[in-house]
């Protein structure tokens, strides 16, 4: 709620206090804004007095509606519907709101997490192969996330785990390791996640020549034979040999590990990301047994007959989930139990949250169900910030298949279509150097995507539109960055137009635009906070949306350079750049940058 709302609805209790002698909290009475077909800006919902029956509600909507104008100053007048008081926020109060608010750093944060760390981890891949569009959407939202929790005032740190060892790793050293000549970063000069990532789709290739043969000679089913394709039997071997700790497969599975690493860098640096810490799989695996071990002395796990361990669920309504096999080797849940442990040694966090694809949700439910059995102090704080999956208009991705959209592609591909969209419709970029054109497009292709993908609520399946992400109209980043450094050109002329201060008289009253621009600036914080507490960045996406919309109506309708008036420039210069700045404070927590002009 706004600082104006909260501020009325406390004067309200205020009033009834003494109009009628009843206490009540400032909660009981919502204050909403004014629906589109009444007059007003703000509306207090008074049913809730009927209670201490103080008379007909639109009675004393009417005495309360007079002792607020009368008391504040910014409301300047009232009418009544049935329940409903309808307050009128004056003139004087939006242009004092800008020439007090317009450069108060604090303007763009709020104290929610006051005091409170909160662990993200988002992003961590398998390491055996280019990050993708779905790693993109996880990036997006992840890295959103954290900044929204920090301009809340919370302590979040950033955290990536890699997957680096197991069966698909070692699916793509046996495929290198068996091809006659063998691919490197510096051999062919493609990057190191390529590399690995073909090798691991040439291994899929490879099982499925086999188990044909085998299916012909044997007459087995396809899956039989696959289990015993001579390449299946040679990386299991391999993962095993890998936790002997064989010196020769480790030398090679650091060496591609390596490769990728280096790539995912090169990726992460174009997104703007990077983290605050890594987490290796391959380190922290081993200690998961601990913990199991110690759910095994508490009693919360127990033995099967062939020797696993599993912990009974079903009376939470899951089932029994094996967390350790027969022989000794861990699961993909070994490991978060033991990541999940080093997170709190290290952070002392207050919550711990997995931004991670939907199809894992039942894998979060059974870790967070185990480590509450295990009366973690972190148990309470874990959350799942589960997202749908990205679909493109060719179809469903697959990187067994090797039908993907790596990211690096993706952005070269968005940089060339915001080139084509944008000089297309916008004649002025024709004097702009080389240099500047080609930071622009990749501000512009970069923002294109996150913000296509930023403003889908999270939890819901999407498709990803390329053309449709890069278009200056509509729902847009490019749409939004235009507004952006549109104001960037006005503010750039306007030398001659001095400062706003409240005590400049603007003689007119506000246009309607000008003040529905400064209602939007206003809730700024009030989404932010929002976002925040429902993990959500597309609420911000939509209303930066919003905003942009609501600014060109105003620069369409009110003049700032050629107004007739020195103090009616001052104000909506002021205004203009106030909304500036919130679009880019806005941007900048979803990852994108805005272009000083285009
Ligand atoms: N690497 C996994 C995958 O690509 C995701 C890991 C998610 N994080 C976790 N702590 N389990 O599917």
């Amino acid at each position: 709620m706004s600082l104006l709302s909260s501020h009325i609805q406390t004067s309200a209790a205020e009033v009834v206090k003494d109009l009628f002698e009843v206490e009540i909290t400032p909660e009981t009475l919502p204050v909403q804004d004014t629906r589109k077909d009444f007059e007003g800006d703000l509306t207090i919902v008074v049913f809730p007095l009927t209670k201490f029956k103080l008379g007909a509600p639109p009675q004393i909507a009417e005495k309360l509606g007079s002792a607020l104008v009368e008391r504040l100053e910014s409301v300047t007048a009232y009418n009544v519907v049935k329940g409903f008081l309808n307050l009128s926020i004056g003139d004087a109060y939006w242009q004092s709101f800008v020439a007090e608010q317009q450069n108060d750093p604090d303007f763009f944060a709020t104290n929610l997490g006051e005091g409170q760390t909160v662990v993200v981890e988002y992003c961590s891949p398998n390491t055996n192969k280019p990050l993708h569009l779905g790693h993109l959407r996880n990036i997006v939202l992840g890295y959103s996330l954290t900044q929204i929790l920090q301009a809340n005032g919370f302590n979040a740190i950033p955290t990536c785990l890699f997957n680096d060892r197991g069966t698909n790793i070692s699916k793509s050293m046996h495929a290198y390791l068996s091809s006659e000549n063998k691919e490197t970063p510096d051999s062919s000069s493609r990057k190191g996640d390529k590399i690995v990532g073909d090798y691991y789709v040439k291994f899929a290739g490879m099982i499925e020549e086999e188990s044909k043969l085998i299916m012909a000679t044997e007459g087995i089913s396809k899956d039989e034979a696959a289990k015993k394709a001579p390449s299946q039997l040679a990386i299991n071997e391999m993962t095993i040999r890998w936790e002997e700790g064989d010196a020769e497969i480790r030398a090679l599975w650091e060496q591609m590990n390596a490769w990728v690493y280096a790539a995912y860098e090169d990726t992460f640096q174009r997104l703007g990301i990077s983290f605050d810490r890594y987490f290796y799989e391959s380190e922290v695996y081993k200690r998961g047994k601990e913990t199991v071990q110690e759910g095994l002395e508490k009693g919360a796990f127990y033995h099967t007959e062939d020797g696993s361990v599993e912990v009974d669920l079903t009376a939470e309504g899951m089932d029994r989930k094996t967390l350790l096999r027969s022989n000794g080797t861990s699961l993909y849940i070994t490991q978060d139990l033991a990541i999940a442990e080093d997170k709190y040694n290290e952070y002392k966090m207050d919550r711990s949250i997995y931004v991670v694809g939907n199809e894992q949700d039942y894998h979060f439910q059974v870790l967070f169900k185990v480590l509450a059995k295990l009366e973690k102090p972190y148990a309470q704080g874990l959350y799942h910030m589960s997202y749908g999956m990205v679909d493109l208009p060719s179809g469903k991705m697959k990187s067994r298949e090797g039908t993907t959209v790596e990211i690096d592609d993706l952005l070269t591909e968005l940089e060339s279509k915001a080139r084509e969209e944008t000089l297309k419709n916008l004649d002025k970029l024709q004097d702009m150097e080389e240099a500047e054109l080609n930071a622009l497009f990749q501000k512009l292709g970069t923002g294109a995507v996150k913000y296509f993908l930023a403003k889908v609520d999270p939890k819901k399946r999407m498709m990803f539109d390329p053309k449709e992400s890069v278009s200056l109209k509509g729902n847009t980043g490019p749409y939004i960055q235009y507004a952006y450094a549109r104001i960037q050109s006005i503010r750039r002329n306007a030398d001659h137009i001095g400062p706003y201060s409240a005590d400049l008289n603007l003689e007119e009253p506000l246009l309607e635009a000008e003040r529905t621009l400064i209602q939007v600036i206003s809730r700024y914080k009030d989404v932010l906070r929002e976002a925040g507490e429902n993990y959500n960045p597309a609420l911000l996406a939509n209303y930066a949306y919003e905003l942009t919309k609501e600014f060109n109506r105003f620069y369409r309708d009110a003049p700032i350079l050629k107004s007739s008036n020195p103090h009616t420039s001052s104000f909506r210069l002021a205004l203009a750049s106030f909304a500036g700045e919130t679009l880019k404070n806005c941007m900048a927590l979803l990852g994108i940058q805005m272009p000083e002009r285009m």
